[in-house]
């Protein structure tokens, strides 16, 4: 049965997508051990859906409109971390700042998908940008160096004004990520009175 590998995320502005790759360049000083991230693949993952049979995937398009009307929602690129820790890290990833608007987004959208088999994340969300992902863990030292001297570390803001469904393929030079739909969020209505 053919399947996609799916997730649902949010697209970052170019500005901020500029400085990603100012900051990864800076941090590429420190040396190697890690492949760092295609600055046209970065997003705020909302949902990791995993394989998902191609007969669903309308199902999940159809769940994912039905959330709708959603507010935008106003995020802030701030400081920088790894995944699990520093000791012993797999993932350098920059910090996001957001009302609980875009954790109750990541429920709702959570939640639209249990319905459809899709099982609930056992971890609390964790909104972050991956910069890179340790292949070994050289030159950390260098790493955490370049990093301390980058602090505070502020990427900058945006509006996000949707999020999207992708399509996850993992090719030989690594992940293609592709919009399979869109989903635009709406302005509040301003209420009359
Ligand atoms: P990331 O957000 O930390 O980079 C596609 O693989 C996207 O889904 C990536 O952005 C990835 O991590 C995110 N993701 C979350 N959980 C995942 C998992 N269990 N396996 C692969 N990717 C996952």
């Amino acid at each position: 049965m053919a399947k996609l590998r799916l997730f649902v995320a949010i697209e970052i502005g170019d500005i901020i997508k500029k400085r990603f790759r100012e900051c990864q360049e800076r941090l590429k000083a420190a040396g190697g051990g890690i492949k760092w991230v295609d600055v046209g693949n970065i997003h705020i993952t909302l949902k990791f859906l995993g394989e998902i049979p191609v007969e669903k995937v309308e199902q999940v398009k159809r769940q994912l409109q039905s959330l709708q009307p959603v507010a935008p929602v106003a995020i802030n690129i701030a400081g920088a971390g790894f995944f699990p820790n520093d000791r012993a890290p797999r993932v350098i990833w920059l910090g996001i700042e957001a009302p609980p608007e875009l954790g109750q987004l990541a429920a709702r959208v959570e939640q639209s998908l249990e319905s459809l088999g899709i099982p609930k994340e056992n971890r609390p969300f964790a909104p972050h940008l991956t910069l890179g992902r340790f292949r070994a863990v050289d030159g950390l030292a260098p790493l955490l160096g370049i990093l301390r001297q980058q602090e505070p570390v502020q990427m900058g803001s945006f509006t996000a004004a949707e999020f999207s469904l992708y399509e996850s393929q993992i090719a030989s030079g690594g992940s293609i990520y592709k919009k399979i739909a869109r989903f635009p969020f709406t302005p509040e209505t301003p209420r009359a009175g």
